[in-house]
């Protein structure tokens, strides 16, 4: 697709029904995202998922959605610290339904990419603003701003390419910078709050209905979306219409508008 110049349209989804209803309306990738321990579990942040959490998601969206690509998060401690480990949870992941896993992380993960990929297991790289290190990285913030983290992140891109990973996102970094690292690689790109110019987009579900107002424990109007959000259900009352104008809007380019970017 990357090469044809079609854009690719990419979703979280958690469960079997959702995932069926994907798969119709044309969603070409969904993701089981550890997103799911904000949006499921009420959760301030992806910390406290586990490999359980994921394998059972996993299973729940392959059953919905058999012929579709689907990529499962490797969550918070199943593959930071040796290569054999994040084997085996890869590994455990692609035996509960999915095709590709994916992690986060830049220099410091290429070795892991190559050692999964060199193992028969597909990648997808996950950088710019990686919601596992929120803690580190002191919020959530827009990465790449400055030209030297801008060329570190375009570095890590180049290096993930060239350990094998099959697909890069992108998350929370300068339109112009995401533009750059897609024209810089074949290896397609998907973003998240990294302008148009992608091979193509992820959203979560939640924010794409709407329906996220931030943590448990919060009150909703303390929240406030992330620029990157829109909310496709506003002008339709079908959700299955709401997810087939995300498809569609990612396709022709017109999501996300410059007032979804960075
Ligand atoms: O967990 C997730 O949903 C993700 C997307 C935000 C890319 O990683």
């Amino acid at each position: 697709m990357a090469k044809r110049g079609e854009k690719i349209a990419m979703l979280t989804c958690y469960d079997a029904s959702f995932a069926k209803l994907m798969a119709h309306a044309g969603v070409d990738i969904l993701l089981v995202g550890d997103s799911l321990g904000m949006v499921l579990q009420g959760a301030e942040n992806t910390l406290n998922v586990s490999m359980h959490h994921m394998t059972y998601h996993t299973k729940n969206v392959a059953a919905g959605a058999p012929d579709t690509l689907i990529i499962a998060d490797m969550p918070v401690g199943s593959y930071e610290h040796d290569h054999e480990a994040a084997f085996k949870n890869a590994q455990w992941l692609i035996k509960s339904g999915a095709h590709m896993v994916k992690f986060e992380g830049g220099a410091d993960k290429v070795d892991t990419a190559r050692y999964l990929v060199t193992h028969g297991i597909p990648v997808c790289a996950h950088l710019g603003f990686t919601p596992q290190s929120v803690n580190l990285l002191g919020g959530y913030k827009i990465q790449g701003k400055t030209e030297e983290s801008a060329q570190i992140i375009l570095e890590d891109a180049i290096n993930m390419a060239n350990a094998g990973v099959s697909l890069i996102v992108l998350e929370m970094v300068p339109a112009p910078l995401a533009k750059r690292i897609t024209e810089s690689t074949t290896t397609p790109t998907i973003g998240i709050g990294a302008g148009v110019d992608c091979s193509g987009q992820v959203l979560v579900l939640q924010d794409l209905l709407g329906i996220y107002s931030g943590p448990a424990h919060k009150a909703p109007d303390e929240f406030k979306s992330p620029r990157f959000v829109r909310n496709f259900l506003k002008d339709t009352n079908s959700i299955q219409v709401a997810i087939s104008n995300y498809v569609q809007a990612v396709k022709n380019k017109t999501f996300p508008a410059s007032e979804h970017s960075y």
